[in-house]
This record gives structure tokens, sequence and C-alpha cells, in this order.
């Protein structure tokens, strides 16, 4: 984790980061920032002559005049005020460019104490690793910033510190996000998942959180079905996690449950995954990771509202224990599934976790976040995720505050007509239906398992989860860590 400051002041011997915007016409480059003392007049001089463009994502480093090195980041189209989402990014792209470097100064254009908080964020997101399993090759990589210095012209200093405390927890818990959807099979499994949260939850020092974890004997005793169902087939058995926080002195205002899809490898099961491609299902349990990392990043924040936060936790493997197509099980609390797939697995262990998570009387909303089906990626590709709701206004708040975040989420209709085909000739439900539309069955299938009247929200992060291209902005290759900043802003709000 690096440290990151907010201050008027520059770190001479380090790098200065600005921006590089464009405006249209020729010789129409601009540099953007927050540090008044630069010879802008040869600094574009020398822009010109390296073919600068400012596009968003081109980092230009050069010698300083003040500082070591020079770095420029692309901004994109010149603008009176830069979106907070421009700045994020911005920030990361330079971030991630600069490891190898100790430290650097961030002075991008910035107006507000929004600004100067998605200036520190992407800094700070961008300056991510990992590289635990690195044998040989680690002597070899460039290790991230460690000291990330936002500019700013003026700034009161207990803003200032309320902000660097924010971004410092938001980074070090989509880290861990990332750190756990990076980590292969090999070395996650549902036992060690809930061993790493633990560890996780202690070192935090947050005070107000209880973690309880069921083991398999416990999950088939009390009736879940569903995670049963889909670890039966592994030697690594399955768990469901539970960890709440309770805000002090009953200062809480909401209380939300938030449920997240925990498959630490995904083979699909008997319906077999084709080898290509396989590899990314070690993703399938990035829901579970933003909910459990939320959790902790909410206590730590002291925010007044108690979460549930719940990760049913499964390894869907091919074996003779596994679930065959036409096995029958019942999820917790009585509903009977035909698993005609046992590749739609995801839906299973949620089904059982979210008839769980309302158990608790008081609820005043349920998020549940799930990898959970590849027809989403169709739909919205790989950086914008979607959200289904049984309640409009929820999901409407629910786009706002995710828009702030930084993340991009899409609402998704759950039409009626699509229920019929989960109709089951032998159960309750079958586990798959039609298959156009994939995600919205996906969807109407959890809807089963929620209370009318219960503000709901189904988010479909599969895409967006795992970046199997190149890096962007302030997002590395591999585990995202995208809904984090979404649930933590959703509590921040307690809107729903
Ligand atoms: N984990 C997958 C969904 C997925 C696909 C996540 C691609 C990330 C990237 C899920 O368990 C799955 O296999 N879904 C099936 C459902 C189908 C059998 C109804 C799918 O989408 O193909
Ligand atoms: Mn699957
Ligand atoms: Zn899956």
């Amino acid at each position: 984790m690096p440290k990151i400051r907010i201050s008027d002041g520059v770190v001479k011997d380090e790098v200065l980061v600005v921006g590089l915007a464009q405006k249209p016409g020729k010789n129409a480059l601009v540099i953007e920032t927050s540090d008044t003392a630069l010879n802008i007049k040869k600094l574009l001089e020398m822009l010109d002559d390296l073919g600068a463009t400012g596009k968003v994502d081109e980092v230009i480093k050069a010698p300083g005049t003040s500082t070591r090195l020079i770095v420029f980041t692309g901004l994109g189209l010149a603008q009176d005020s830069y979106g907070h989402e421009v700045l994020r990014r911005a920030a990361g792209a330079a971030s991630r460019a600069l490891a190898g470097n100790t430290g650097a100064t961030f002075a991008l254009p910035t107006r507000s104490k929004e600004e100067v908080a998605a200036v520190a964020e992407g800094a700070g997101l961008g300056a991510y690793a990992f590289d635990e399993f690195r044998g040989s090759s680690a002597k070899e990589r460039k290790a991230p910033l460690r000291n990330i210095n936002v500019h700013v012209k003026k700034m009161d200093k207990a803003i200032a510190t309320s902000i660097s405390e924010r971004t410092s927890i938001i980074c070090e818990y989509t880290y861990l996000v990332r750190d756990l959807i990076n980590t292969p099979p090999s070395h996650l499994t549902p036992d060690s998942f809930c061993k790493k949260l633990t560890e996780a939850a202690k070192k935090s020092a947050a005070s107000g959180l209880k973690i309880s974890v069921l083991n398999e004997t416990q999950l088939k005793s009390k009736g879940f079905g569903g995670i049963t169902a889909v670890g039966q087939g592994s030697i690594n058995p399955p768990r469901l996690l539970q960890i709440s926080y309770t805000p002090a002195k009953n200062l809480s205002k909401k209380r939300y449950a938030y449920v997240g899809k925990g498959i630490t490898f995904d083979t699909g099961g008997l319906a077999l995954k084709p080898a290509l491609g396989m590899e990314a299902m070690k993703s399938d349990m990035s829901g579970a990771a933003a909910v459990c990392a939320a959790v902790i990043a909410i206590a730590s924040m002291k925010l007044p509202i108690a979460i549930d936060g719940y990760a049913p936790l499964a390894e869907n493997m091919v074996s003779d224990k596994a679930t065959r197509p036409s096995d029958i099980i019942t999820i917790y609390g009585g509903k009977t599934v035909e698993v005609l797939n046992p590749d739609a697995e995801g839906r299973l262990v949620l089904a059982d976790a979210l008839v769980k998570a309302q158990e608790v009387k008081e609820l005043d909303a349920i998020v549940d976040v799930a990898t959970l089906t590849g027809a989403q990626v169709v739909a919205l590709g790989t950086r914008t995720s979607a959200v289904m709701t049984n309640n409009q206004g929820a999901s409407e708040t629910f786009l706002k505050v995710a828009d702030i975040a930084g993340e991009a989420f899409w609402p998704m209709p759950l039409p009626v007509e699509l229920r019929a085909s989960l109709d089951s000739p032998v159960a309750d439900l079958a586990n798959i239906g039609e298959r156009m539309g994939g995600m919205l069955v996906a969807g109407i299938f959890l809807k089963e398992f929620v209370k009318e009247d219960l503000p709901w929200l189904h988010l479909d992060i599969a895409g967006p989860s795992y970046n199997e291209g190149k890096a962007h902005g302030y997002t590395p290759v591999g585990g995202t860590g995208i809904a984090l900043r979404s649930l933590v802003a959703l509590a921040e709000s307690a809107a729903l």
C-alpha cells in the first residue's frame, strides 16, 4: 500500500505528474496542472517535439526542471473542469507508468475536494502489483509507487486528512479484492478464503466486525442445498462466510445485506467448460471478495450503517460426487431446484445465501454481487456491469452513487415473460431457462428467493471483474476490484 498525502508542496527530488489535454486545431496541447511554477512555453515546445497528443492513457516522461522527472498524463479533450473519472484514470495511468520510482507528486488540475479525492484515488489504485507467486522473475519486477503526494493549492488540514484516510481505505480494500481474485485456486479454496478474510478483518483494527463460518457438515445439516450441491464435487469443501459490521452505540441509520458469489473455481462441473479460457474462472469469486472487503472498508470508515455480508463459497468441480444434470436439490428455506446445468451454479449458492440473509428482520435492502453470466459480457462488454432490481427507485439511487464512485453500471430489466422458461416438470424451479437474455433469466431466478417488498439489487459483474486485456487508467490486468467502491459509496449514502 502506498502512503497517500495531500499537501501544497512538491517533493523536489521525486517525480511531478501533470495533465496534458488536447484542443482542436494546430499546436493545441494544453498543460493542465495545479503547479503554477512551471515554464509552460518551454514544456509545450518539448512536447511538440516528442509528438505528444494528450490522449487518454498516453503517459510521457521527460527530465524535469524543478523535479527529477516530469510526467504528462493524457486528459483527452481540454475542458473547463475535468470529470472525476477522467482525473482518476489519468492519475492511475501515470501511477502505473511510474512503477520503479519511489514517490511522485500529482499536480493535476483540481478545483474541488471531490476532484482532489479522485486524483488521490486514481493514483492509489494505479500503484498495484501482484507478485506474490513470482520466484526467479520477482527481481525483474519494478515495485509500484510507495509515496503518493497529491498537490493542492490550498486546503483545510482536516479535509486533507479525511480525504487521504478514505482514499487509503478504498485502495487497501480494492487491493484485497484484486489479490483474492488473482490468487489461483491452488492457493484459494473456500476454506482459505475464510481464513484470509478473518486475517484481513483482524489486521484492519476496525471495530464492530463479527465473522462466522459454516463448514460443509453444518451447511448440509442446516439445509443449504445449493452451496452443498455445488461444492460436493470438490475435495475442497464449501463454506458460508458471514461478516457483519455493527456501528458503535446504535448509530445505525439502516441495515443492508450484501451477498457475493464465491466460486473459487468454476470448471462448469459436469457441464465442463472448454479448456480455452477456463483459467479466467479463478475470478468467479469476485463478488464474494468485493462484498467481504467492502464490509471491512465500511467498518474502517466507521459509517453509521449496519451491514451483513455473506459469501457462499464453493469450488465447482468434476467428479463422481459432483451434481448431475437432473439432480434435484433443496435451497435453504425449502424451494426445490432441478439442476439441469451444473454450470449455472452461481445462482444456486446465491439462492441459499439470499434466503439466509433475509432472516434478519430489520433489513432495509439487499444487494447481491456476482460474476453470474457470460450473457452479461455479451450484452454490456467487459467494462460495464449490470443492475437488475425489484425496486426502480433503489436502482436509480444505486446508479447515481456508482457513477460518482467511477464504476460503470447499466440498468437491465427482469421481464416477467421469461419466468415461465424456468418452470421444471419435476421441481419448483429449473436452474436454467430461455437461452436468449441469459443475464435476465439468471436475475429472474434469483428474484424467486427475494421477498417482494424488500428492495433488492442484483449486480452482474461477469465482464468487468477481471481484465483479460491490457491495463488502462487505474485498472490493472487481472482482478479489477469492481463493485467495492460502489458498495462502499452505497453505505456512505445509506439512501435505499
Ligand atoms: N461463472 C460463469 C459466468 C461467467 C462467464 C463469468 C464469463 C465470467 C465470465 C457462470 O457460472 C456460468 O457458467 N454461467 C453460464 C450459465 C448458463 C449455463 C445458463 C453461462 O453464462 O454460460
Ligand atoms: Mn458456471
Ligand atoms: Zn460461475
